[in-house]
């Protein structure tokens, strides 16, 4: 953002829902941004915030790994709104009581209010709400008014209007919360008096001035997979510096029809980047040759993926900076220790695990945004629409999808019956309906009859789940006339397949790959 963006700090604790607040608050219109729970009230002043929230946390503020923050931010000027935990360190810092309670207050629960406050401003009484936490605020500090209150918490929402200071001990940034974003709305046009004016279009101008300052005229590397989030990356980060940006591009012989193509079309012919496509497929054929096992056949192929990559990486010349497309849900969180809230995280790596003598800073710009963000920022960078739509693809592509062996010849007939699934489920309209939609070649011959011969071939079996994170998933229920077209079609069009079988499993006790 440029400085003069209004910004509402979100100051971590360690909650897990730390980062659904500041989306949430995108979502309002207004830029927020995660700072660890210890920034200086110097460097918020910096960042023009307007709006300081203190997240939750796994801590307790009467324990030894109590956490607080710099006692300067109340003497900013600006309002300041604690949730949970940090409804807590607010009620403690300001000279108010915190106890254990006797009982925990976990779930839903029922928010009666007892006089009117700006945060409940427009909600009727009661209100469900979701808690989760031990201690709770047992005297309130000098100028604090009781807004509402749950079974177990007497000071469940306070306010200091005068200072504009605010806490509540629910959680509105879920969606256990029905009218969470009404409490999160109140606070930021209510009391916070945001614009609202805050879009991608100037989040991307800002990510693209931050690339820029943090790499100056060094060089970048990126691993391109050709899937949403390293895609993003390479637009944004081209974006911000043009030729000193190079992707990495390796076909392991494992993608889905004319990928390598559309990858060149998009990267090298449109956005004219430095692009290295390596054609890998030999190698990656000869180190699966007769590996049968799932687990092995996964381990080869990313093992030669950093090889691969690493001499690629060779020849492109020296690099100072790897980019990546770590986005928020590949962060672990460390909720667990209270030292290291989730800000500090751990990186994942979409490359695969980088070779040890490899040694890069790490360039991970939208590692703040969810993925239906991500797609945002994309479609801002003028990404092709149907690239940031498609269905999640594994690591190991298509060698997951080869049940056994993985020969040329099995790659190629699965590659040709899941072009066929693809187009007719976007044709149909129900790609955009579900998770994920495939084909598996599955290593059985079965006896078929064409014409007046018999036959002996393969079989592909599809695969369409419904999901919302992949954690579980059912079979989605396509229509019988939509499957006939796809059957029809693969076992016509595609030779060496002569049964087309649909796959009826939920997730669990099933997975969603086959392998
Ligand atoms: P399963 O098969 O475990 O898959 O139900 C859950 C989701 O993860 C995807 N998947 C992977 N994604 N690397 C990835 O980036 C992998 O190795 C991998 N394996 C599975 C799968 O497509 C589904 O969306």
């Amino acid at each position: 953002m440029t400085t003069s963006t209004q910004t509402i700090a979100v100051l971590d604790f360690g909650s897990q829902y730390t980062q659904v607040i500041a989306r949430r608050i995108r979502e309002c219109s207004v830029y927020s941004r995660v700072f660890n729970y210890n920034v200086k009230a110097s460097e918020l002043r910096k960042a023009n915030v307007c709006g300081i929230i203190l997240s939750g946390g796994p801590a307790s503020v009467l324990g030894k790994e109590a956490i607080f923050p710099d006692k300067e931010i109340f003497k900013m000027g600006v309002p300041v709104l604690g949730i949970c935990y940090g409804l807590q360190v607010m009620g403690k810092l300001l000279g108010g009581k915190v106890a254990k309670s006797s009982q925990r207050e976990y779930g839903s629960g029922k928010l009666t209010f007892k006089a009117t406050g700006a945060l409940l401003k427009g909600l009727k009484s009661p209100q469900r709400v979701w808690n989760s936490h031990g201690d709770r605020l047992e005297k309130m500090p000098a100028g604090f008014k009781a807004i509402a209150q749950t079974d177990n918490s007497k000071y469940a929402v306070i306010e200091d209007a005068k200072r504009r200071f605010y806490g509540m001990q629910f959680h509105p940034e879920v969606a256990h919360t029905p009218k969470g974003k009404k409490i999160i709305e109140n606070f930021l046009y209510g009391v916070c008096k945001c614009k609202g004016d805050w879009k991608m279009s100037t989040y991307a101008e800002q990510l693209i001035h931050d690339i820029r300052q943090q790499v100056g005229k060094k060089k970048v590397i990126l691993g391109l997979s050709g899937g949403v989030d390293s895609s993003v990356v390479a637009a944004l980060v081209h974006k911000a510096i043009g030729k000193q940006l190079t992707c990495v591009f390796v076909d392991n012989g494992l993608m889905r029809l004319n990928e390598r193509k559309q990858v060149e079309k998009i990267f090298r012919s449109h956005f004219k980047m430095n692009l290295k496509c390596v054609n890998a497929t030999q190698r990656f054929l000869k180190a699966l040759k007769g590996v049968t096992d799932p687990e092995r056949k996964r381990k080869i192929i990313g093992r030669v993926f950093v090889r691969v990559f690493e001499d690629a990486v060779k020849n492109a010349g020296q690099a100072d900076y790897l980019a990546q497309g770590t986005i928020y849900p590949d962060v672990i969180e460390s909720a667990a220790n209270p030292a290291k809230p989730a800000a500090v995280i751990k990186s994942h790596h979409n490359v695969g695990g980088l070779p040890k003598d490899m040694k890069f800073k790490l360039l991970e710009p939208i590692r703040e945004l969810f993925k239906d963000e991500v797609r945002v920022l994309g479609e801002e960078l003028g990404l092709p629409h149907d690239m940031l739509w498609r269905h999640p693809f594994p690591g190991p592509g298509l060698g997951v999808r080869v049940a056994g062996e993985i020969t040329a010849e099995r790659l190629n007939i699965l590659r040709k019956a899941d072009d066929i699934l693809n187009q007719e489920m976007v044709k149909s309209g129900w790609y955009a309906k579900v998770w994920q939609s495939f084909c598996v070649f599955v290593p059985v011959r079965t006896v078929g009859v064409m014409g007046d011969e018999r036959t002996y071939d393969w079989v592909i079996a599809i695969r369409i789940v419904n999901s919302v994170d992949a954690m579980t998933a059912d079979w989605s229920d396509i229509p019988h006339k939509v499957l006939a077209r796809i059957s029809n079609r693969i076992i016509n069009e595609v030779k060496g397949v002569n049964r087309v079988v649909l796959d009826i499993s939920s997730k669990p006790p099933a997975t969603i790959e086959w392998e």
